[in-house]
C-alpha cells in the first residue's frame, strides 16, 4: 500500500536526503520549504508544499490542503530547524527569538494541526539535536539551539504521555552533519545528509519504543 510521509524542511541537507530515500522506498513524499519550491521535483511521488513554520496563517493553509486532498499521513517528520548561535558565547535577542519560532513554537504548533491527520498507527519524528540533552551538556555555547531543542525534547515526551495519540513519537539525533546548517557544520561534519538520512530511515522504519531519544550517528539511546 501507498504510504505517505510529511517532511519539513525538505528543500536541503538532512530533509532532502530523507525525501529522497523514502520515494527510493516507494513512499509519497510531502516536503516543505518556506518558498512551495524542492530541487528537481519532477517525480509525481514528491509534492512540494510551501510552509514557513513561525506564520500561523502558512501552517493552517497546509493543514486545510490535507483536508481538502483528504491525505492521511503515515509519518511526520519534524525535521525543519534553524542554528543561528550555534558555536556563539551568549545569546542574541533576535537570534533567540528566531530560533524558538521554527525549532519550538512553529514545530509545536504546526505538529497539533497534523496530529489528527496522522494514522492511529502512524509516527512522529522530531529532529532534535544531542546539543538538546540536559543531561549531557557540559558547556556554555549555542543558547538558543540547544534550549529550543531541550524545549523539542520535552514536547516529544508529552506526546508519547497523550493517552488519546496512539501513534509512536520518537526524538532523534541525526549525527554531526555537512549541511549549511552552520559554517562549522558544512565543512567540518563527518557524516553526510544522505549517510544521516539512512541512519534515520533505518531507526522509523524499525521497531522503535515510542519516547526514544535516538543518537543516529551512534545507533543508541540518548539521556533526555
Ligand atoms: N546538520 C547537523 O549536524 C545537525 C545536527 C543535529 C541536528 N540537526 C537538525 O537537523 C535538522 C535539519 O538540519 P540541516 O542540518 O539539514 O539544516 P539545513 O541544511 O540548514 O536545512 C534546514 C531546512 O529547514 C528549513 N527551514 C528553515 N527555516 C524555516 C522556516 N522558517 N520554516 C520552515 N522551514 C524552514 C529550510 O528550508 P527553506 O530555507 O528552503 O525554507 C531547510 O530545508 C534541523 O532540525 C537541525 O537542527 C542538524
Amino acid at each position: 500500500m501507498n504510504k505517505t510521509v510529511l517532511i519539513t524542511g525538505a528543500s536541503r541537507g538532512i530533509g532532502l536526503a530523507l525525501a529522497k530515500q523514502f520515494i527510493d522506498k516507494g513512499f509519497t513524499v510531502i516536503g516543505t520549504s518556506r518558498t512551495g519550491v524542492l530541487p528537481n521535483s519532477t517525480t509525481n511521488k514528491l509534492i512540494a508544499q510551501k510552509l514557513n513554520l513561525p506564520e500561523r496563517q502558512s501552517r493552517v493553509e497546509l493543514a486545510k490542503w490535507l483536508t481538502e486532498k483528504d491525505i492521511k499521513i503515515d509519518i511526520l517528520i519534524n525535521n525543519a530547524g534553524i542554528g543561528p548561535d550555534l558555536g556563539a558565547d551568549k545569546p542574541e535577542e533576535e537570534s533567540y527569538k528566531n530560533t524558538f519560532e521554527v525549532n519550538t513554537t512553529g514545530t509545536v504548533f504546526f505538529t497539533e494541526l497534523i496530529l489528527p491527520h496522522i494514522k492511529k498507527e502512524g509516527k512522529v519524528i522530531n529532529i532534535s539535536s544531542k546539543m538538546g540533552s540536559i543531561e549531557s551538556c557540559g558547556t556554555t555555547d549555542s543558547v538558543a539551539y540547544r534550549m529550543s531543542k531541550a524545549a523539542l525534547n520535552m514536547y516529544t515526551k508529552i506526546l508519547t504521555n497523550r493517552p488519546r495519540d496512539t501513534q509512536e513519537v520518537a526524538a532523534i539525533h541525526p549525527g554531526w552533519v555537512r549541511t549549511t546548517i552552520s559554517e562549522s557544520t558544512s565543512k567540518n561534519a563527518p557524516l553526510s545528509a544522505e549517510q544521516s538520512a539512512r541512519g534515520i530511515i533505518d531507526f522509523v522504519m524499525g521497531d522503535f519504543k515510542t519516547g526514544t531519544f535516538w543518537n543516529v550517528e551512534a545507533k543508541e539511546e540518548i539521556g533526555w
